[in-house]
């Protein structure tokens, strides 16, 4: 019988396009794809979305200081984000807009799905706003002037008709799911724990004054923005309900979705208890949280107009340098400064020294022996730590390169290339089992090892 191959979702979150993308968008697309290319050495069957989060005021607002209509704007900017994720060689499988009629029939049958289980009514909204972050906040969140966000952008005094989504009755249901710890790193379940900590609010899901987006049935109110865009990963996942009851394909059986901190508790804590209430909470469910990239004292954000423009440095550098770069600083533990001159320093150290060299001071001398080695040897001590590294990529980088630093130590205390074919072919049986490794890392260099080329790097001056 054929074994069925263990599948996996892993999602981005989708990006707002209400202006071009930048290093903070493209770090999250970079990480998922690093994601995606584990889970496949570990023989998983992985679907990865990403794709752009096009309804709401903000964006509403941009279009309007461009003077065109809405869908022109965010069909010029979505197309932005997906050209920069093509150059960037993320190997998605789904770039998904919320225009989109199959997202917004997802996203209408599960509201209906919601009243007809009676768990929307109908309310008013009265409190402070983030048009940024398209988010409500209580008052004790807020800054001392009742001016910013704890996140740091401007909000709003707004008092609204809108629905609620019944959600407080699952606080300790929350409370048990976050024992079983869906979190990496491990810590970030306090914040979730912390957040729903005395109580647990029910969630606006639906405006009066919000002029783009989904429209609410027999209403003039649209849809929450954060409702129509959580619902995204159950679109990429071919969610439908049928017979009343919600269906789905087989990636929805583990599903790993990567995020920023500023959204962690929307994906922590409204997205599964929406799930709760849909019954189709995944049987594995894991929120990967990654810092933020700052400048000064700030996050880099659009808002705050301090971003850095990803596409200038994909040109100066090159893509697998700037892949290894956020790789490398990947952000899982500490917020980062972003230091330009680090992006070279990296990659040659890292890609250039321990690995490409490695590789060419190896098979130059076998292919001047006119000797061809296809053999794999592994090593399990490495290989074992690697495979173990599930989503810690600082483990998963740090023992990767202690491997080429073990097998450039063989190199020299052996002295190849004065050493007999044996030694030499050993090392290349080895090097061919750690090439498979380098993937996540930099899927160019499996690519060039692949064909032949053994010089796969070269320095950057
Ligand atoms: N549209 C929502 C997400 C909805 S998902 C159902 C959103 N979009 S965003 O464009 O503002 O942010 C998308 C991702 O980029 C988030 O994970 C966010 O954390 C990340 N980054 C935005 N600025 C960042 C930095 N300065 N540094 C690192 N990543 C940050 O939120």
């Amino acid at each position: 019988m054929k074994r069925d191959v263990k599948k996996i979702l892993i999602t981005t979150p989708i990006f707002y396009v209400n202006s071009d993308p930048h290093l903070g968008n493209l770090h999250t697309v970079v990480l998922s794809d690093y994601y995606k290319r584990y889970y496949a050495l570990l023989g998983y069957d992985v679907f990865l979305s990403t794709g752009t989060d096009e309804h709401g005021d903000k964006i509403a607002r941009s279009a309007a200081k461009k003077n065109i209509s809405t869908q022109e704007f965010v069909d010029i900017n979505a197309k932005k984000f997906k050209d920069l994720f093509d150059v960037a060689g993320i190997d998605y499988n789904r770039f998904i807009r919320t225009t989109e009629s199959e997202h917004e029939n997802v996203v209408l049958q599960i509201w209906n799905y919601f009243v007809e289980k009676g768990y929307i009514y109908a309310g008013k909204y009265s409190g402070y706003y983030s048009y940024s972050e398209e988010t409500f906040f209580a008052e004790n969140e807020l800054n001392q002037e009742k001016t910013l966000s704890p996140n740091g952008t401007a909000v709003e005094y707004i008092s609204v008709d809108c629905d609620y989504l019944k959600l407080s009755h699952l606080r300790e249901q929350l409370l048990n799911f976050y024992k079983s710890c869906p979190t990496f790193p491990a810590n970030r379940t306090n914040e979730l724990e912390a957040f729903i900590s005395k109580e647990l609010k029910d969630l606006c899901v639906s405006r009066g004054d919000t002029s783009f987006g989904i429209s609410v049935p027999n209403s003039n109110r649209k849809i929450y923005v954060w409702f129509d865009a959580l619902i995204n990963y159950l679109t990429v996942s071919g969610f439908e309900i049928k017979d009343n009851k919600p269906t789905y394909n087989g990636y929805w059986s583990k599903v790993v979705h990567l995020v920023g901190k500023d959204i962690a508790i929307f994906h922590g804590v409204f997205w599964p208890a929406m799930l709760m209430l849909l019954g189709c909470l995944p049987e594995d469910f894991k929120l990967l949280v990654h810092n933020w990239w700052i400048i000064g004292e700030n996050k880099m954000s659009k808002s705050l107009g301090n971003i850095i423009e990803p596409n200038a440095l994909i040109e100066k550098y090159g893509v697998t340098c700037m892949r290894f770069y956020i790789i490398f600083k990947n952000l899982i533990n500490t917020d980062c400064h972003f230091e330009e001159n680090e992006i070279i320093s990296l990659y040659n150290s890292y890609l250039v020294n321990k690995f490409s060299n490695l590789i060419s001071r190896v098979f130059s001398i076998l292919e001047k022996r006119n000797i061809k080695v296809t053999q794999e040897k592994m090593n399990e001590k490495y290989i074992n730590i690697l495979k173990n590294a599930e989503s810690d990529i600082n483990q998963y980088l740090k023992t990767f390169f202690e491997w080429c630093d073990d097998l450039n130590a063989k190199v020299d205390i052996n002295r190849i290339w004065e050493s007999e074919d044996k030694m030499v072919i050993e090392i290349a049986e080895e090097i061919n089992a750690l090439v498979k490794f380098i993937d996540p890392i930099a899927p160019q260099a499996t690519v060039e090892f692949q064909k032949g080329n053994f010089k796969i790097f070269n320095r950057i001056i």
